[in-house]
């Protein structure tokens, strides 16, 4: 991953946004508008260059093309900077019924920008708090964000896993030694990618007690732990597992045993915040994991992701609003902040230096 800031963007049919050249600063963007007017869309479309995905469900073409898009082409006009080169990178793309194409310098290239990005939206502590996959999907996307082997070696797994499911479900001929096969190599995926989340969980565990501590001027114990059914386990007794539960998977036509079911715990203070914590608390909770993660990244790769904030305001009152602008103050990444919310806008109107946008009907102005 690279030190990258976004300077410039132009996007053409990105929903609502107007064709208009939007900049911004290395340092705090703050966006404001009221609700529908295409804060979280500015946000959504740099996201989208980056990860060529967006963080919103059902996103396909249509869905994304503007309404009043008279060419159905949805197109991308970017510039990245690297802050140790200075020199800055055109980066486009086009979008139409079949399919993306991107240029880095009008390039063609099927290389996705060495950027990393983090988004959190008003939802995800909630979410995260409330839902196992929501952690579990936490983890893989951030964990898989640096370290590509996991990433691969995920996918992996994901693939095998569905097709084990697709043979419990239809029972062809032989399925149980087809099945066999796939359980050796899940076994060793599985190992291998426990250690890895465990190996993360503990590189950021003093992470997330000194953002707690940084951002609220508060000690607590905070940590994330890995609650695994498979835990010192090896290859061979994971792989026993496997063939040992076959049969309830062979009745339910389901794989149920495995680390797909793995799980995570947001400790406070020793006590799980989802049971113990006030909603403050498991939004304060859940900030501080996620800044733990941008210092983790930091450390891997020597460079700050972009740092996308979408109405994160909500559950907190104006001391931690206060804390939170003056933590992000203190920052050297570039954060996109938005928020509708007038109060929390006064609170970020004190941020002299922020480059501020007001965004209206899609239209975006400079304040
Ligand atoms: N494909 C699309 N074409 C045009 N407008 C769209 C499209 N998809 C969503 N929108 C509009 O985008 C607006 C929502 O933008 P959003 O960025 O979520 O607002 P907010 O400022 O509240 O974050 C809505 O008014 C919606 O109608
Ligand atoms: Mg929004």
């Amino acid at each position: 991953m690279l030190p990258y800031y976004i300077q410039k963007l132009q996007v053409k049919n990105f929903r609502n946004l107007e064709e208009q050249i939007i900049e911004f600063s290395p340092s705090i963007n703050c966006i404001f508008g009221e609700n529908g007017n295409g804060k979280t869309n500015i946000l959504e479309a740099i996201y989208y260059l980056i990860k060529r995905k967006s963080f919103r469900k059902n996103t396909s073409f249509p869905q994304i093309l503007g309404i009043d898009g008279e060419r159905p082409e949805i197109s991308f006009q970017s510039l990245f900077i690297n802050s140790e080169s200075s020199e800055p990178i055109p980066f486009s793309g086009k979008w139409d019924q079949a399919g993306t194409h991107w240029f880095v310098d009008n390039k063609s290239t099927n290389r996705k920008l060495q950027v990393g990005v983090v988004f959190i939206n008003p939802f995800d502590a909630q979410g995260f708090h409330l839902s196992a996959s929501s952690r579990r999907t936490w983890i893989d996307d951030h964990l898989g964000q640096l370290d590509s082997n996991y990433k691969k070696a995920l996918g992996r797994f994901t693939k095998s896993l569905r097709f084990r499911n697709k043979l419990l479900s239809t029972k062809p001929a032989n399925y149980r030694k087809q099945i066999r096969a796939i359980d050796e190599e899940m076994s060793e995926l599985s190992i291998n990618l426990t250690f890895s989340r465990q190996k993360f969980l503990e590189e950021l565990r003093p992470l997330v007690k000194k953002s707690f501590y940084d951002l609220f001027s508060e000690e607590h114990d905070l940590e994330i732990v890995l609650d695994t059914k498979i835990s010192g386990m090896t290859k061979e007794s994971y792989l026993e597992m496997c063939q040992k539960n076959l049969p309830k998977d062979e009745i339910i036509g389901h794989t149920h045993y495995g680390i797909h079911k793995d799980d995570y715990v947001l400790l406070f203070d020793g006590l799980n915040s989802f049971d113990y914590c006030s909603l403050g608390q498991q939004k304060m909770s859940y900030l501080s994991l996620l800044f733990a993660y941008i210092e983790l990244f930091r450390y891997k790769f020597n460079s700050f992701p972009i740092v996308l904030l979408d109405d994160v305001s909500g559950e907190l009152d104006k001391l931690r609003w206060q804390n939170l602008v003056a933590y992000l103050n203190e920052r050297k990444f570039q954060v996109l902040i938005t928020t509708a919310n007038d109060s929390f806008k006064e609170v970020l109107d004190t941020l002299e230096g922020a480059n501020k946008l007001m965004v209206s009907s899609g239209s975006i102005a400079k304040m």
